[in-house]
């Protein structure tokens, strides 16, 4: 048997085509047009490709995004005075503060700075915080976990008591997402770097979210045949066979793993899109609650 393979980019462009034909409405009706701001210090390869692809969305979206290039040596206090600021403009429904942050940078005190209104990346202590206690809604979720979330409920009836196994327990995908899990009343393992007889913990996985950024890490033999597996790594290997000399791949051997999982995420093409079309929903709904 081989795995159903679970189309994010599809999805994503449905959640796309939805998030635009609202704020059109909206717009159409007078309302303001939702902006984001995104903020990206320094010259990270990777974050000024993603950043780049966040604005292109928004204007496919019809939302307006301001695009905030800082200098690498920006100081603590500047970028929190431009975080104010952005809190203070009308226009901006939502910030993004793109990480990794350069070291010499406290992002707990950059990302508590967000309006909590504004916070479409769902990374506020405060959010993170309701996230974490039992019946208290967040007002964003982060997206990435949120697009695994919506990959997860498309493709099993109900995730009510299965065990799910989180690899990794990064404050971006692996603790949010192992949170949501636990919000759906799935039974959570969460694994890390320290946890022994990794495979055998996986074997036990009815759905599996794997996010550590280790390029296939996680082999065929270690997957419950049918299992659902979520692949949220994105790491380029070398590959003299491949255009560049490289090519990006998950941190799950696809090619083993698809001939045992139910359905899997491919990478590229699964969980990427999905994160770009969560921070579009949420800065709707930021513009949204800012109308009342
Ligand atoms: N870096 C990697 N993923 C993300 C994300 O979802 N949001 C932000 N702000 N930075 C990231």
């Amino acid at each position: 048997m081989t795995a159903k393979i679970i189309d994010g980019k599809a999805v994503a462009a449905e959640v796309r085509a939805e998030v635009a034909a609202v704020v059109a409405q909206r717009v159409e009706a007078g309302k303001s047009r939702p902006g984001l701001a995104t903020v990206l210090v320094g010259e990270n390869p990777a974050s000024q490709v993603y950043v780049r692809m966040k604005q292109k969305a928004c204007a496919e979206a019809g939302i307006e995004s301001f695009g905030y290039n800082l200098p690498e040596d920006t100081s603590q206090e500047d970028l929190e005075k431009l975080v104010r600021e952005l809190n203070a403009d009308e226009r901006v429904n939502g910030i993004l503060v793109q990480l990794p942050l350069p070291k010499h940078l406290d992002e707990e005190r950059v990302l508590a700075a967000i309006s909590l209104d504004k916070d479409v990346d769902g990374f506020h202590p405060v959010n993170i915080g309701r996230l974490a206690q039992k019946g208290r809604k967040p007002q964003f979720i982060p997206c990435t976990p949120a697009g695994c979330m919506l990959l997860l409920r498309k493709n099993l009836d109900s995730l009510e008591g299965v065990n799910a196994v989180v690899l990794g327990r990064s404050n971006i995908v692996g603790m949010p997402v192992a949170l949501l899990l636990v919000e759906a009343n799935a039974t959570v393992t969460i694994c890390h770097s320290r946890t022994k007889n990794l495979p055998d913990v996986v074997r036990q996985a009815d759905v599996l979210v794997a996010a550590v950024g280790r390029p296939e890490m996680v082999r065929g033999d270690w997957i419950k045949p049918g299992a659902v597996v979520i692949d949220v790594g994105v790491n380029r290997i070398d590959d003299p066979s491949a255009k560049n000399g490289t090519r990006l791949v998950g941190d799950v051997a696809y090619d083993e793993a698809v001939e045992v999982a139910g359905a899997i995420t491919p990478v590229p093409g699964g969980v990427g899109p999905m994160t770009i079309a969560m921070l579009l929903q949420n800065t709707l709904k930021a513009a949204e609650l800012s109308d009342k």
